[in-house]
């Protein structure tokens, strides 16, 4: 985050901890803000942004116009008070906060070591301070500095720098997302919008090799030869208010509540009544009938993978890959190919990674994300949004619903129309998941079960990345043992680890083949004496052997895994609330992970 404000504006300290605070999700394994007037202060402490506003003397920094800041999650050296950003040069004329990772900086540190500077953190980071200052030793300006020193670097990075006594922000962007705001009183920058949305809803993305300097009047942003370049400002729809709890304990619990209404929002206007036809505007001109790959990762891999199957049921050939492997498994992608990112913040460095492949064999892409003006949505042919509005939590929920939702639209965008029944059962969606908030007994099977040595989930078709998803949840928030499997897998080695304190998850739905072959798999569990939780909405006689029920409205199967999972997230969240987890930030994890 980065700010300069005229003399109306707000002090400097206090924009900037606000907008590491919206943006703390990204990652918060150590914090850090430099104000560099009237003389250069730098501030950083390990662990939450609380710490460093613990440390910050906002009596000493009133009144300043000009500070950065930055919350970390730890690519390059452990998390510490010292590789904590800023980082500065040796005589602390500069600091500088960086996202990505420089791939280049061991060579440059040793450079730097052998002339004799002295370095103070493990980052990577580290090497951009020292670079700028040597420049500035050989008699360059500020900006010349910055420049020539960013000019050294391979890799990413989104870096913000300020130089003691300046009003004045310099930023550059590589492959890692920057976005400015202008404001009557400022002008921002920062990694995502939430970080400044309070203050201006008009924003300026940067983009690769971009350099920005940001005075307390606006922007001038330039090329990597110093030309200027016209980048437009843009007004964003986006209410602060949404990113607040609104009176719920959590972001999680608050985003799982309003799932009925972004699943509205997703469906909105994308379903003709009168044709019975599923219309997306924005993927008019995409008219593709070759084969399909998914790339994507975490939650979203299991909505990829739901994605796939759907379009394989209506006869497209269609495969989900974990963006990480995409390249290494060698996939067969050309001109006939569509590549489907799945990713929520569109910015995950596998998911772009794998889409750039995708894009450089001659595939089309197309990025299906929430976030608007994300690297994904700038950079794929296409972009189909799942307008699911801000997520905070980091375990996704409300955007996993909505990416299964926005995906079967797609399947019959590019498949056959849907029938009567089916668009039905779309738009029945969200208001059975609010009927499932409002009935749910998701809290006393957590308390049943939150002891448990390990909880196991198991599903067929639709229900498989449903089960995987679930496990993941529960993973993710309670860090206890949790795993997914295709049902009729867990007969071929899984079992073993069944006993009666591990309770087993079963999606069943309707009653046809599908829910006979689970009900077997639950049967084979039940006679191991494990407790059994089945997903059900009462179809088939799957209740006989449950121990608990999570009931479900009844609809087709598409529909019911929608509706299952959200039983499963509830399950979750009471685990990790009657554990006393830290459901919004867990543990080693960050929301949206820029690194590969
Ligand atoms: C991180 C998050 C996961 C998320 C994954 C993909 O690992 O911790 O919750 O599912 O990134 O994120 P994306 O923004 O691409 O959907």
């Amino acid at each position: 985050v980065g700010y300069v404000g005229t003399a109306a504006g707000e002090d400097a300290v206090d924009v900037v901890l606000d907008g590491l605070s919206s943006l703390e999700y990204r990652g918060y394994d150590s914090a850090g803000l430099a104000v560099p007037t009237p003389s250069m202060t730098v501030s950083k402490a390990a662990g939450e942004l609380s710490a460093l506003e613990g440390i910050v003397s906002r009596r000493e920094l009133a009144g300043e116009a000009t500070g950065i800041g930055h919350t970390r999650w730890s690519t390059h050296g452990a998390p510490s008070d010292a590789n904590a950003h800023p980082h500065c040069d040796e005589r602390e004329r500069v600091a500088v906060v960086h996202n990505g990772i420089i791939e280049n900086y061991q060579r440059l540190r040793d450079d730097l070591v052998e002339s004799g500077v002295a370095f103070r953190s493990e980052t990577d980071t580290e090497v951009v301070p020292h670079l700028i200052g040597r420049y500035l030793d050989r008699g360059a300006g500020p900006e010349e500095a910055f420049r020539l020193a960013i000019d050294q670097l391979e890799g990413s990075y989104a870096i913000a720098a300020v130089f003691e006594g300046s009003e004045t922000v310099y930023a550059a962007r590589r492959d890692s997302p920057l976005v400015v705001g202008l404001g009557e009183t400022g002008t921002y920058l920062a990694s995502d919008v939430p970080a400044f949305v309070e203050h201006t809803d008009r924003v300026c993305y940067l983009e690769d090799g971009d350099f920005a300097r940001l005075s307390a009047d606006g922007v001038v942003v330039t090329d990597g030869e110093g030309h200027r370049v016209d980048r437009p400002t843009e007004t964003i729809a986006w209410d602060p208010e949404d990113a607040e709890k609104s009176g719920y304990d959590h972001y999680m619990l608050k985003e799982i509540h309003e799932q009925p209404t972004s699943l509205r929002q997703c469906l909105r206007g994308r379903i003709d009544e009168l044709e019975g036809t599923v219309d997306l505007e924005e993927l008019d001109d995409l008219d593709h009938t070759g084969p399909i790959q998914f790339v994507a990762c975490g939650t979203s891999y299991h909505a990829a993978m739901f994605g796939a199957e759907r379009l394989r049921t209506a006869g497209v050939s269609a495969q989900a890959f974990l963006a990480s492997e995409y390249a290494s498994d060698r996939v067969p992608v050309d001109e006939s190919t569509l590549v489907i990112g799945v990713t929520q913040s569109g910015e995950t460095a596998d998911t772009l990674r794998a889409l750039r492949e995708a894009d450089r064999a001659g595939a089309t892409t197309l990025a299906v994300t929430n976030t608007v003006g994300s690297s994904a949505a700038r950079e794929c042919d296409h972009v189909l949004y799942i307008r699911a509005g801000p997520e905070i939590g980091v375990a996704a929920t409300k955007t996993f619903a909505s990416q299964q939702l926005a995906l079967a639209l797609l399947a019959f965008e590019l498949g056959d129309d849907p029938t009567r029944a089916e668009l039905e059962a779309l738009r029945d969606i969200p208001g059975q998941v609010q009927t499932i908030l409002e009935t749910t007994n998701a809290r006393s099977v957590a308390e049943a079960f939150v002891d448990a040595d390990a909880y196991f989930f198991i599903g067929r078709g639709y229900h498989y990345p449903v089960a995987l998803e679930g496990a993941l949840k529960m993973k993710e928030i309670t860090y206890r043992h949790a795993e997914g499997f295709a049902a009729g897998e867990l007969k071929h080695g899984p079992l073993a680890l069944v006993t009666e304190n591990t309770p087993v998850f079963a999606i069943v739905t309707g009653d046809g083949e599908t829910a006979r072959k689970t009900i077997g798999n639950v049967k084979e569990v039940e006679a191991r004496d494990a407790p059994v939780v089945t997903i059900t909405d009462g179809e088939s006689d799957a209740t006989r052997y449950a121990d608990h029920v999570l009931e479900i409205p009844a609809i087709d199967d598409l529909g019911a895994s929608v509706l299952a999972n959200v039983q499963l997230q509830l399950v979750a969240y009471w685990v990790a609330n009657l554990l006393g987890r830290s459901i919004d930030k867990p543990r080693n994890l960050a929301k949206s992970v820029t690194v590969e």
